[in-house]
């Protein structure tokens, strides 16, 4: 029996595909970046059509620079951007507008009013997360609301929401399987994490008919085949990717963490069993469900990390590649004392200001590009740090020793993660294999398929690159902290 497995990783400025070998090496990846519109201050979509033709170009460069052909490939494992909403016509497979990223501010007012009515409490209780414009439920409010006929036609059965991975789904199956995983069903903010169903209270508050809802699976489970690339493919494995990385980093245990830097920052720490509600404005999700056992996380969400990295790239210009930024900041003047807080889009854990904007603070004749490159990078470290803290915060256990483990683009720049470890304090661990997202949604469909090991194997077989440990003096982080703090407080609203 063949051994490759394909991961499809959607993400928010690109697709990827990757193919896996039995020894789970990466043998053909393609890769392909897709327009980003923003109609408006705060707004941001993406054209279904767009994130579809890049799917299937870079499956087929994948297959093609792997040398195999879909026969040869024993499962599919679909990874995705989180809570982006998409809504489509089951007749059709049309979508009915472009999707709604998960960056986008548009639903503040909605978020705002739901609030002042006193219904945060019960989205909270039943789904983990707050009420944030960030979560797909106010923007599948927003689209029956604004798009003609929407509502009525929902409300018919003629249209299907999904987030992305179940658009794909519905796609790779030509509309034979409308379904999803928990992890993306537990961003939706209609979903009870605890008793793992569609909640009718949630979605009458928010004028959502169920008729429009996916059927929820396991991480591992049956989503149905695709005959599009040649051959039958089964599609095994589905996780949203902050939890695809979770398991890409093998982070099984109870107290291990990991932080992913790609567009934005998300760190998960694994809670086990245990649901733990946050004192601190976190969020309590799932961080895989499998063969019926849901195992929870407490999650930090920052909106803007290699965002940032982009914006000094193509905004500023002050790099052409984004791989400079990381030298260009080492050589930045050590007396200054530049902070830039990147709210671009608000501010996410532990603040949730969707209102904030950013600002950099602290600028001197001297500051040039070098002091604004590290004051971005520097600001990636210091917000995964209140991340950590708050962490550290809800859920302490005696004898845990935090270790973050780290992946996506941003860490492979040494000066920027021993940053990060010298302000969180504790060490950082960067693993050999830095697809880690992707390596998670093979995992899953591979390991379904009966081609990959069990989880124990699995996890053993994690390696780490380099640890980087912390050597900043005490004072001098206290000082750091204490800047950033200031920082942060002069841009909240609230
Ligand atoms: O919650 C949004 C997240 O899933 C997006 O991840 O990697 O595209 O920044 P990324």
């Amino acid at each position: 029996m063949t051994d490759f497995i394909l991961a499809i990783d959607q993400g928010t400025t690109s697709s990827r595909a990757i193919v896996f070998d039995g020894e789970r090496r990466i043998v053909g990846t393609g890769q392909q970046e897709f327009r980003q519109i923003f109609p408006r201050d705060g707004w941001v979509e993406h054209d279904p059509e767009d994130i579809w033709n890049s799917v299937t170009a870079t499956i087929r460069t994948a297959l093609d620079k792997a040398g195999i052909t879909a026969a040869d490939i024993a499962a599919i494992g679909i990874t995705n951007q989180r809570e982006t909403v998409v809504i489509w016509d089951r007749k059709t497979g049309k979508p009915i507008h472009n999707a709604i990223v998960w960056q986008d501010r548009r639903t503040a007012a909605i978020c705002a009013d739901l609030k002042q009515k006193g219904h945060e409490p019960l989205f909270t209780e039943r789904t983990g997360l707050l009420l944030d414009p960030y979560f797909s439920g106010t923007k599948v409010k927003w689209l029956l609301d604004k798009v003609e006929g929407a509502r009525e036609k929902a409300e018919a059965g003629e249209l299907a929401f999904g987030t992305i991975d179940s658009f794909l789904i519905w796609r790779l199956t030509e509309g034979r399987v409308h379904a999803t995983d928990a992890t993306n069903a537990a961003r939706t903010l209609l979903f009870d994490i605890a008793r793992n169903h569609w909640d009718d209270d949630l979605l009458r508050l928010l004028e959502i008919p169920a008729a429009l809802l996916p059927e929820v699976k396991d991480c591992a489970d049956d989503f149905g085949t695709s005959t599009l690339f040649g051959g039958e493919i089964p599609i095994l494995g589905v996780a949203g990717d902050q939890h695809a990385a979770t398991i890409g980093q093998a982070c099984f245990a109870p107290g291990m963490v990991k932080s992913t830097y790609g567009t934005g920052c998300f760190a998960v720490l694994n809670t086990g069993k245990d649901m733990v509600r946050s004192d601190n404005r976190l969020l309590t999700t799932i961080a895989y469900r499998l063969d019926g056992q849901t195992t929870y996380a407490l999650e930090g969400s920052i909106f803007i990390a290699g965002a940032a990295v982009q914006w000094i790239r193509d905004g500023l210009k002050l790099v052409t590649e984004a791989s400079q930024t990381g030298p260009l900041a080492r050589s930045a003047d050590p007396s200054q004392r530049v902070y830039m807080v990147p709210a671009f889009v608000g501010l996410g854990a532990p603040w949730w200001d969707a209102e904030a904007r950013g600002a950099i603070f602290g600028i001197t004749r001297n500051t040039g590009p070098a002091e604004i490159a590290r004051a971005a990078l520097e600001a990636v470290c210091y917000q995964t740090r209140d991340l950590l803290e708050a962490m550290r915060k809800d859920w302490t256990r005696d004898g845990t020793e935090t270790v973050l483990r780290v992946d996506g683009g941003m860490v492979a720049s040494d000066w920027t993660m021993q940053f990060l470890a010298d302000v969180l304090d504790a060490p950082v661990d960067r693993p050999t294999i830095l697809e880690t997202t992707a390596l998670g949604a093979a995992w899953l469909a591979g390991m379904k398929a009966g081609v990959w090991p069990g989880m124990d194997e699995f996890a053993a077989a994690w390696a780490r690159d380099q640890r980087f440990e912390p050597e900043m003096d005490e004072n001098q982080r206290a000082e750091k902290l204490a800047g950033w703090d200031d920082a942060v407080r002069r841009v909240l609203t609230q």
